[in-house]
């Protein structure tokens, strides 16, 4: 070992890696500490106030700038193009059992969709660039194909004209939506596009920075995603409301969860120590969805166990909490919420694993051993079983 080197024997492990800085980026900024978040130096209020739609975020985190109306409809047109799915891929997945997780589906397909991709042998940074539109576009296709198989409806074609949050919503429901409605996807879509290095993020750098391509990258981005801890929170705090059935319940289910010691879903966050900016957003969207369906007591249940949660623990909503009612009031079943979390981010892994290549070096951590050292090898004639201690 030279002199320069870190003995990892004798350093302090970082759980969970918290602070640990390991990569820069400028594709978004969290900054916790004033509860910020920045996309290629915009604030998110910024951005949510004032966006047009979500592609125009996928042309910022893509190209560094937001585009001109003719490089947006040129971005609109291309990812519209490139949203059909190869019918081996559909084929796939209307075979995988009724009862696997849309997450597992997802997650299968998008790693199937690189055998059929016709840059799949190409790691140029233009294919790499093509793969990564092509997988934006993609994903919300699978994404609603999958819920018309399961609800054995039949799968519908993207409409060129219509916009991707536009287009989600016809592809899930078969209807154009209204104007409220696909405003509150694009808002949707565009909250969760990005979130600096999160852990599925983290994920698709790590497969990208061994140079394997684009598609496995987000294949592990993907698996990433799935946990509860991560973009799994979103289906749990659907479900958790759906067992408070009245405003008078509330009080006694949180704090009963909270002396459990259990975790409120939709709750606390690695890096922000005030409110998740996104939640502001998604909060006020939510209240006036669930006034449009004239469900009114879903929001105030959710309201008050953002109250008690406050109160008790100091913790504040994340981006999940009210995404999950936002989802809801589209009719959008809670197995689908992370799918969709997934249509968005797919956006920001594309961003981060250019990045990733443009200024690759390998992602080897590296850990404290904490075992035995030189143990006598025993032939296996003469191993026994060490008497459990009771
Ligand atoms: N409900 C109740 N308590 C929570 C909590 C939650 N959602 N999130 C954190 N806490 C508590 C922990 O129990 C711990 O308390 P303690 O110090 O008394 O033991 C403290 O807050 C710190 O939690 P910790 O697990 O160290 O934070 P973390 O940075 O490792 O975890 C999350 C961050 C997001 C994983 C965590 O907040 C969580 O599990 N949230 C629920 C899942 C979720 O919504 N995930 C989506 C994230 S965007």
């Amino acid at each position: 070992m030279s002199e320069e080197m870190v003995n990892p024997q004798e350093t302090t492990v970082v759980r969970g890696l918290e602070g640990v800085v390991a990569a820069e980026t400028d594709i978004s900024f969290v900054d916790g500490v004033h509860g910020d978040l920045y996309y290629k130096g915009y604030n998110i209020h910024e951005i949510a106030d004032n966006t047009i739609s979500y592609v125009e975020i996928v042309y910022l985190l893509l190209n560094g700038d937001l585009p001109t109306r003719e490089q947006l409809d040129h971005l609109r047109r291309a990812i519209v193009t490139e949203m059909r799915v190869p019918t081996q891929v559909i084929k796939m997945m209307e075979i995988m059992p009724p009862s696997s997780h849309p997450m597992d589906v997802l997650r299968t397909a998008v790693s199937a969709l690189s055998h059929f991709d016709p840059d799949a042998f190409d790691n140029s940074l233009e294919a790499n660039r093509r793969k990564g539109i092509r997988l934006i576009a993609q994903i919300p296709t699978l994404v609603t194909s999958l819920y018309r198989i399961r609800n054995n409806l039949s799968i519908l074609s993207p409409d060129p004209q219509l916009n991707m949050a536009q287009n989600i919503l016809y592809m899930f429901h078969g209807s154009i939506p209204d104007e409220r409605f696909y405003r509150a996807m694009d808002l949707l879509l565009l909250l969760h596009a990005d979130h600096g290095l999160n852990a599925s993020t983290f994920s698709a750098r790590v497969t990208a920075s061994t140079h394997a391509d684009m598609h496995s990258a987000v294949t592990s981005a993907l698996a990433t995603l799935k946990g509860p801890l991560h973009g799994g929170a979103n289906e749990r705090v659907m479900k958790m409301l759906m067992k408070i059935k009245f405003i008078e319940e509330v009080e006694e289910y949180i704090h009963s969860m909270l002396a459990q010691g259990q975790r409120v879903m939709g709750f606390g966050h690695r890096v922000y120590k005030k409110e998740d900016p996104r939640a502001r957003h998604l909060r006020t969207i939510s209240e006036e969805l669930c006034r449009l369906n004239e469900n009114e007591q879903f929001f105030e249940i959710a309201h008050k166990i953002e109250d008690i949660v406050l109160k008790a623990k100091g913790i504040y909503p994340n981006v999940d909490f009210y995404s999950a009612i936002v989802q809801h009031a589209l009719g959008i079943p809670p197995e689908f919420y992370t799918t969709l979390f997934a249509a968005s981010r797919i956006s920001g892994w594309v961003s981060h694993i250019l990045d990733q290549y443009a200024n690759n070096r390998l992602i080897r951590p590296t850990s404290k051993y904490t075992g035995e050292y030189n143990r006598k090898f025993v032939p296996i004639e003469e191993r026994t079983i060490e008497p459990a201690v009771s």
